[in-house]
């Protein structure tokens, strides 16, 4: 029976990031599509307070991408099927790779998409019809195919504990 050594931990930095952003992460999402439904004069506040949000995730995800290469880090975890070792690297995987692709779209809806002008000039009338924004069609995709992989993870993480009662939250907790 394969056993994973819980007592390597994660560099401190990257347990701070990474409950950081998963806390943000719950936040901007829910934000996100709240604003989607209010008229542009009412979004206003709500576009700053995300935007500011979204870019410390994106800072964040810029200092957790250098630490993964820099700072030593436990080994990846044995599940026991080598589909589900693969699975777990995957999800990770591709969480870095949305997390930058959910900024930088955000970005690109500021800019592209007057809500930086509208903000600037004090005029909401300047944000463009949502159909006429492109970046903003992927920044919205990529949130829900993200928050899909975050069940993902969180139940890998229980099923992983009912099936050899290893708790690998231990890794990334002090
Ligand atoms: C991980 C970080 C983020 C998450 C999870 C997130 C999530 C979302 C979601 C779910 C929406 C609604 C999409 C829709 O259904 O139409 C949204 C909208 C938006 N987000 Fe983000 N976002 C993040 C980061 C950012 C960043 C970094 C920026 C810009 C600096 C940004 C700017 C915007 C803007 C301008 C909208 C359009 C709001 C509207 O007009 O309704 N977001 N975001």
């Amino acid at each position: 029976m394969f056993k994973n050594d819980l007592t390597k931990k994660f560099s401190s930095g990257t347990i701070i990031t990474h409950w950081l952003t998963a806390f943000l992460i719950l936040l901007l999402f829910p934000m996100g599509k709240y604003m989607a439904g209010l008229e542009t004069s009412e979004k206003m506040g709500f576009i700053k307070i995300h935007a500011v949000l979204g870019i410390i995730v994106f800072i964040m995800t810029i200092i957790r991408s250098w630490l993964f290469f820099k700072s030593p880090r436990p080994e990846d975890l044995k599940t026991g099927s080598n589909f589900n070792d693969k699975l777990v690297i995957w999800i990770h995987n591709a969480f870095y790779i949305l997390l930058f692709g959910i900024s930088i779209s955000g970005i690109g809806t500021m800019i592209l998409g007057g809500y930086g002008d509208a903000l600037m000039n004090d005029n909401a009338n300047l944000i463009l019809n949502k159909d006429e924004i492109m970046p903003l069609k992927g920044h919205e995709i990529m949130s829900v195919i993200m928050m899909v992989l975050l069940v993902m993870h969180i139940l890998g993480v229980i099923k992983h504990y009912i099936l050899t009662k290893e708790n690998t939250l231990r890794r990334i907790f002090w």
